[in-house]
This record gives C-alpha cells, structure tokens and sequence, in this order.
C-alpha cells in the first residue's frame, strides 16, 4: 500500500528516537495542531518529548478519547495520564481532551467534533487496541462516524482493567473521536509494539477495508507511518 509506511525499530526507544526527530521536524515545518492518544505505547514517547528541548508552547492539542464519568483528578481518566506524562512537564498553547464528567455527553461530543473540525489536526498520534479499535472506536463503528459516545466491547474491557484497581470501576462508556475525525488529520501516525498488536497490524497490512476491523479505515488516508517493532510487519 503506497500511502502506508511501514517503519521497523528495533525497540520502544528506538522509537521514542524516531517520533522525536519526527515531531522535530513537523515543528520546524510549522505544526500547529496536533492529535495525541494514550495508552502505555505512548508512554516513552511522551517521557522523550519531556526530556528533550521540543518547544510545544505554540501548539494546540487534542486528544483522542476519554472515559464517561472519570475527571481529571481520577487517576484513570485519560485526562491525568496526559498531565501526568505530557503536559505538567510541557507547556502547549491549548489542550484540548473531551470532557467524561460534561452533564449531556452527547452534546461535549458535538461540541468537541466543532472544535476539532475548526482546527485541523497536522499530525494524529494513534495507537491500535488489539481487537483493532483505534480511539475507543470499536469494530463495528462506520468509518464515516464523527466524535460520539461509544460502549466499550469485553475485549477492550478485559485489557484495559490491568489499570484500575477494582474492576468494577472500569467505565463501559467513553467519549471518542470518530472514524472520520481521525481520517480528517493532514498526517498520521501509528505505534504499536509487542505480538499482541499482531494480529490487529495484519488486518492492516491485508489491505481489505472492513468496519470489523477499524484500524483498516487508514487505507483510505493518504499519509500514514506505522512504526513498530514487530518483525515481518511491511505491507
Ligand atoms: C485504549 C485507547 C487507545 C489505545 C489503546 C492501546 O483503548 N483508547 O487509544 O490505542 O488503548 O493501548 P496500549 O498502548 O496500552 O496498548
């Protein structure tokens, strides 16, 4: 596939050193907005950028997801992994993440996609579940959707509980950029490390689009960079 790259690294801080030259560049090149994501792929790359000399405070941020109910001051919420990892240690100019304690979730949604689409997002970090999700956009979600709430499947509820204390605190609901919101940034760019995200890469490098598997919707985008350490992986 032309406009999927496949990048091979050895390790996770090869790829830590990889983005980080990236995301240099794109700064140098005038980046303006960029889509984060969370997750433990994204950790050593956000402890690079905090250990490094990259200047984001003329940049504007949005994140990809979050979890209904969970503020910012709960260790869970995507909120505080972003201040934890990224933003206490770096200054941007604005973030934005979508709001899991907004009174009408649906409303915080249409809100967010308004912002999203005024802004236009240079690069979009993602990472892929290992059901193939990207986001909290599970298979089945059309890839024509716009940021909305989603349910979360037992597959993703299953890995994501490693992180909470007690499983049943776990929210099944979550805030998401669509599909098509993520499909709408001018660059993309996808980590994933480890067998489990194997199989979810393979769908990809099948080159068959199919809602059962929505990391396949970067097929239709056209400047995609996959970076990952799993060998056998080059479309
Ligand atoms: C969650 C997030 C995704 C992320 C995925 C992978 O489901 N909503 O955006 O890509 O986790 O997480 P990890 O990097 O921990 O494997």
């Amino acid at each position: 596939m032309q406009n999927v790259r496949y990048v091979k690294v050895g390790s996770k801080e090869e790829a830590a050193s990889v983005v980080l030259d990236r995301v240099r560049k794109e700064l140098d090149d005038g980046l303006n907005v960029l889509g984060l994501a969370t997750g433990s792929t994204m950790i050593p790359i956000y402890k690079s950028w905090s250990d490094s000399d990259l200047d984001f405070s003329g940049v504007t941020s949005f994140n990809l997801d979050e979890y209904a109910g969970l503020g910012k001051d709960n260790p869970n919420s995507y909120a505080w992994f972003m201040n934890h990892h990224l933003f206490s240690h770096k200054p941007f100019k604005e973030t934005y993440i979508p709001d899991g304690t907004a009174e009408d979730l649906t409303a915080e949604c249409e809100e967010y996609e308004a912002l999203l689409r005024d802004a236009e997002i240079d690069l979009q970090f993602l990472g892929v579940g290992e059901n193939g999700h990207i986001a909290f956009n599970e298979p089945g979600t059309p890839f024509s959707s716009t940021t909305h709430v989603t349910q979360l499947t037992d597959s993703t509820l299953g890995v994501n509980s490693q992180y909470f204390e007690d499983e049943s605190a776990i929210p099944k609901t979550a805030l998401t950029m669509g599909i098509a919101s993520i499909l709408s940034a001018k660059k993309i760019l996808l980590l994933a490390f480890g067998e489990k995200k194997r199989f979810a890469l393979e769908q990809l490098v099948k080159g068959e689009r199919t809602t059962e598997f929505p990391i396949t919707a970067l097929l239709d985008h056209p400047d995609v960079t996959i970076i990952t350490d799993l060998d056998g992986i080059t479309g």
